[in-house]
């Protein structure tokens, strides 16, 4: 079972590389601390798909305006989001250029934040249009409640039909800077490109 997840990870990433369409790397993270932890540890996947000639961009929800769902279901006629804000206007856009997404969230009570949350509930109106994207995920806690954490993000990347390709990237930390000693998170995020 094992032996063909990876075969089928390492001809994802051949392919990448072998049509040479690298395209945008996306890091969303849902961290409320700038320079937190969840921040320290996407740059460094960023860092590391940048070198390989991809385009990158970080994007900090803390800084942008997105607003809740209104489950008005307006998008099922308009085939779009109705809610004028960073969610339609900014975020969407490079979701939907983006070739591959990274979600870097924070613990919080055994989840992701409020605000990972709150985008993610706002990609509703997008069901369909992240298909075969390749998804990663980051999550960053002081030790508890980091599989679940991780199985939200999955769980979103499935209902988008996207790819995952990595079991996914735990790391402990708590205060500011505690990330950077955690060696097995970052030998996990190095793994994403060692094929
Ligand atoms: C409201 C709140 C809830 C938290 N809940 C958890 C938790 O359930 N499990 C855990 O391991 N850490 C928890 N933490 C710790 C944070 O996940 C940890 O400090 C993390 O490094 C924060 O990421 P940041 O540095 O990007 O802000 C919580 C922190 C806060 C502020």
């Amino acid at each position: 079972m094992h032996g063909i997840f990876d075969e089928k990870r390492v001809i994802l990433w051949r392919t990448i590389y072998d049509l040479n369409v690298k395209g945008l790397v996306l890091g969303i993270s849902g961290s409320f601390r700038e320079g937190g932890n969840t921040d320290y540890l996407l740059l460094k996947a960023l860092e590391i798909f940048k070198e390989r000639k991809f385009n990158v961009k970080l994007v900090a929800l803390r800084n942008y305006k997105i607003g809740y769902t209104k489950s008005c279901r307006r998008c099922l006629e308009e085939g779009k989001c109705i809610i004028d804000d960073d969610m339609t206007r900014r975020i969407a856009p490079l979701l939907l250029r983006a070739r591959i997404i990274i979600l870097a969230s924070p613990v919080y009570f055994d989840n992701v934040t409020a605000l990972m949350k709150t985008f993610m509930d706002r990609t509703w109106w997008l069901r369909g249009k992240l298909r075969y994207k390749i998804g990663e995920g980051i999550v960053v806690g002081r030790g508890y409640g980091l599989d679940t954490a991780l199985q939200e993000i999955h769980n979103f990347m499935l209902k988008h039909e996207m790819i995952i390709c990595h079991r996914g990237v735990r790391c402990r930390a708590f205060e500011k800077n505690e990330a950077a000693k955690d060696e097995t998170a970052l030998k996990d995020i190095e793994k994403w490109l060692i094929h």
